[in-house]
């Protein structure tokens, strides 16, 4: 199967090419970012966005830093200090997603073991940028793997027929496969079960809308685009199954960070009895944060809920609070599916477990 959907982003040794989100459903338009800022700048403003191909444009960023080091001819360290400096400036653009720290510290402990100018050949600058390149693209590689083992683990949660409630945009513009919920409903929708997706909006960026609603419709899974304020009396009308989100970073002990407005589908979801499912890479997992309390929330702009998509609703002196995302606490997660299939609650011990199989504990 050709998949309709455009690739989101592409890794090149003297660009990364990152298809402008921003412009969909309108126009496939792709941005060719030809320096670290550049790239840092795509992400900032969304035009790339979604956790793990976050963590895949970051690595990329890196991998321009270092080709462009040995294109000037810079000594060894100095490529591996203008790849450091880059992996700063990514790290610094999003703070929620774990994954643009996870595959730039990735990166760079490759480009150290590997490139580290103190073992022979690998002190060679251009060869430090084949490494990084190299490993971004693994990165990459890996994530579609991910994303079809947590699309074939979520699919067997998925009843025939079911309504799905979902939120944001997990699918193949966010991820380097199949998506990661949206890689589950795709399969069970190609399995043949007879799904239908609730699509939230998901203000104030509109990713569901703008994002969701045409990666449904191009890739033939029937859906139907409601306000975020509709889950409420869906879920009461016995019209919703199951809830299935992402995920931005999964703390230690199974707390949740995902687009604003997820936890209050958690809180519906529990009051109403429904399962409410988490689908991301084990690359969302960040076992060095101990619980949701210790995820920094980004705050972004608030001209994003004055001026949806540039339309002036609020005036322009109108207070606004714009956090981008919200923790649902761990106990009202039912489930969170990874490559290494379906973990439940105790979170603390079955997410460590499954670290371990990974050695990553
Ligand atoms: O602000 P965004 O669009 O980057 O937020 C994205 C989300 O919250 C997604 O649900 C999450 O990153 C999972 S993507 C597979």
């Amino acid at each position: 199967v050709t998949d309709p959907i455009p690739t989101p982003v592409r890794g090149q040794r003297d660009a990364v090419l990152v298809l402008d989100q921003r412009a969909l459903p309108h126009r496939e338009d792709y941005l060719e970012c030809r320096s670290v800022e550049e790239v840092a700048a795509a992400i900032r403003d969304l035009a790339v966005r979604g956790a793990p191909v976050l963590g895949i444009t970051a690595a990329f960023g890196v991998a321009l830093a270092a080709a462009g080091a040995a294109g000037r001819g810079d000594g060894p360290e100095e490529a591996l200090e203008q790849a450091r400096q880059a992996g700063q400036t990514l790290k610094a653009t999003r703070p929620t997603a774990v994954n643009i720290a996870w595959a730039v510290d990735r990166v760079l402990a490759a480009a150290t073991i590997e490139g580290t100018p103190s073992e022979g050949d690998a002190g060679d600058p251009s060869r430090l940028a084949d490494v990084v390149l190299a490993e971004a693209e693994r990165i990459e590689r890996e994530d579609a793997e991910a994303c079809a083992a947590i699309g074939a683990a979520g699919a067997e949660l998925i009843p025939d027929p079911a309504n799905i409630l979902t939120h944001c945009n997990t699918g193949m513009l966010c991820t380097g496969g199949i998506g990661t919920a949206q890689g589950a409903i795709l399969t069970a929708h190609r399995a043949g079960k007879r799904v239908h997706v609730w699509v939230d909006e998901t203000r104030p960026v509109l990713q569901g809308a703008r994002l969701t609603a045409w990666e449904l419709g191009r890739l033939g899974v029937p859906r139907t685009l409601v306000a975020d304020g509709a889950a409420g009396s869906l879920m009461a009308g016995g019209k919703v199954d199951l809830v299935l989100v992402g995920a931005d970073r999964i703390a230690a002990n199974g707390d949740v960070a995902n687009k604003i407005g997820t936890y209050g589908l958690a809180v519906l979801a529990q009051h109403h009895g429904i399962p409410f499912y988490v689908a991301a890479p084990f690359s969302s997992v960040d076992r060095s944060t101990p619980s949701g309390a210790h995820i920094i929330v980004e705050e972004r702009d608030p001209a994003e809920v004055r001026a949806p998509l540039g339309v002036q609703m609020a005036s322009a002196d109108t207070p606004v609070a714009n956090p981008a995302f919200d923790v649902t606490p761990a106990e009202l997660v039912s489930a969170i599916v990874t490559e290494h299939g379906v973990i439940r609650s105790p979170f603390q011990e079955t997410l460590r477990r499954a670290g371990s199989v990974r050695g990553a504990a």
